[in-house]
C-alpha cells in the first residue's frame, strides 16, 4: 500500500472511532434542542420537558432558537465544535432536509426531529431521520368536531356561516391539520365555497391576524365566523381580527391546537372570547421524550423510533385545567 493510500485509510478508521464513541458516562453526554420559535410557549414547554430529562438523566441540554435557516445551520456547527453527540430539531424550514442532515453529519451528531417532518426535493418525508409528530389529521378532525359541536350548540346554519382557513402551506403537518378540520366541516354541511384561505407569512399571532384580516374584509356581509389554523397562535389571529372589525365574541368560533400559555391566557380572561376551544397535544412527550430518546441514542447506542405521533384532545374555558391534568403536563 502506497503512502497516500496508507493516510487515507489512517484518516478514515480514525474519523471512524470518532463517530463510534459512546460518552463514558452522563455527563459527558451533551444534547442540542433546536427550535424555529423560541418566544412560542409550545417550544418553552418543550425545553422545559427537555430539561426536566437532562436533570434525571444527568446529561446537559444545550437550548437553541433558530429562527431561519443561517442560523440553523450555524447552531449544528456550534453544537460539533462544543462536543455535542447529537441534537433533537424543529426547524425554521422543512425543505432544507437534506442539508440540515449533511451538516448534522459533518459534525458527527445523531439527529432526530420534533414537531416539523423534514423533507426532500420533492416534498417527500426524510424517513430515516427518526421523528416525532402529531397526528396531524386525526388532530385536525377534532378541532372540526369542537367547532361543528359549538355551531350546533348556538343554532347556526352552516350555510350562513364563514370559516377562516389560517393556512401555511409550506409545512406538511400545517396541510393536514387545517384539512383534518375542513373534512369534519363538510361532512356537517359546510359549504366549500364559504371556506377562505389566509395565508400566513410566519407561524405566529401577529401573520394570523393580518392574514384573516384581509378574508374578514374581502366578505363583509358573513356575520358569523369559524376559524381553524395550525396552531393557536393562528387561531388567536383570527380571532384578535374578528373583534378588529367588530364581530362579537358569540359570532365566532374558533379552536386552536397547544394549550399552552397562548391558549391558557386566553381561557383565564374574564370573559370569554371567540376562541372557544384548543385541541390540547403534549409538549412533555415532545420535549422530555425526545431528548430521553436522544440520550439513549448517544449514550446507550439506542436508535429512537423512526416515527412516532402524538395525539390530543379537545379542551375548553371550563375544561382545559381537567385536561392539561389527565395528560400529565401540569
Ligand atoms: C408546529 C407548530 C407549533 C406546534 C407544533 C406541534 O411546529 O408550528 O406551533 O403546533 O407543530 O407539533
Amino acid at each position: 500500500m502506497n503512502l497516500i493510500k496508507t493516510a487515507i485509510l489512517a484518516g478514515a478508521l480514525a474519523t471512524m472511532s470518532v463517530v463510534s464513541m459512546v460518552p463514558a458516562s452522563a455527563q459527558d453526554a451533551k444534547i442540542g434542542f433546536i427550535v424555529k420559535q423560541p418566544e412560542e410557549p409550545w417550544f418553552q414547554d418543550e425545553w422545559k420537558f427537555a430539561d426536566q430529562a437532562a436533570k434525571e438523566k444527568g446529561f446537559t441540554l444545550v437550548k437553541i432558537g433558530a429562527e431561519d435557516g443561517e442560523k440553523l445551520m450555524s447552531a449544528i456547527d456550534n453544537l460539533g465544535a462544543q462536543g455535542a453527540q447529537g441534537f433533537v430539531v424543529c426547524t425554521p424550514d422543512v425543505k432544507l432536509g437534506p442539508g440540515i442532515v449533511a451538516k448534522a453529519a459533518a459534525n458527527n451528531l445523531k439527529m432526530m426531529t420534533v414537531d416539523d417532518r423534514l423533507v426532500d426535493a420533492a416534498g417527500k418525508p426524510l424517513e430515516e431521520v427518526p421523528h416525532m409528530g402529531i397526528s396531524a389529521t386525526k388532530i385536525g378532525e377534532a378541532v372540526g368536531q369542537g367547532i361543528v359541536d359549538e355551531m350546533k350548540a348556538r343554532g347556526w346554519k352552516p350555510e350562513e356561516v364563514g370559516a377562516i382557513r389560517v393556512s401555511y402551506d409550506q409545512l406538511p403537518t400545517a396541510v393536514d391539520r387545517v384539512e383534518g378540520a375542513i373534512s369534519v366541516l363538510k361532512a356537517n354541511g359546510f359549504k366549500a365555497e364559504n371556506i377562505f384561505p389566509a395565508p400566513q407569512a410566519k407561524t405566529d399571532t401577529e401573520a394570523a391576524l393580518n392574514a384573516a384580516t384581509v378574508v374578514l374584509n374581502a366578505h363583509a356581509g358573513i356575520k358569523k365566523w369559524v376559524a381553524f389554523g395550525l396552531n393557536d397562535e393562528a387561531v388567536l389571529g383570527a380571532v384578535r381580527a374578528t373583534e378588529s372589525v367588530g364581530i362579537p365574541a358569540d359570532g365566532v368560533i374558533g379552536v386552536g391546537i397547544g394549550g399552552a400559555d397562548s391558549a391558557i391566557n386566553e381561557f383565564k380572561k374574564p370573559t370569554a372570547t371567540g376562541f372557544v376551544g384548543t385541541v390540547i397535544i403534549s409538549p412533555k412527550r415532545h420535549g422530555y421524550e425526545t431528548a430521553t430518546n436522544m440520550y439513549e441514542w448517544v449514550a446507550n447506542g439506542k436508535q429512537p423510533e423512526k416515527l412516532t405521533l402524538t395525539s390530543g384532545a379537545l379542551a375548553k374555558r371550563d375544561t382545559f385545567q381537567q385536561v392539561r391534568k389527565e395528560l400529565g403536563i401540569e
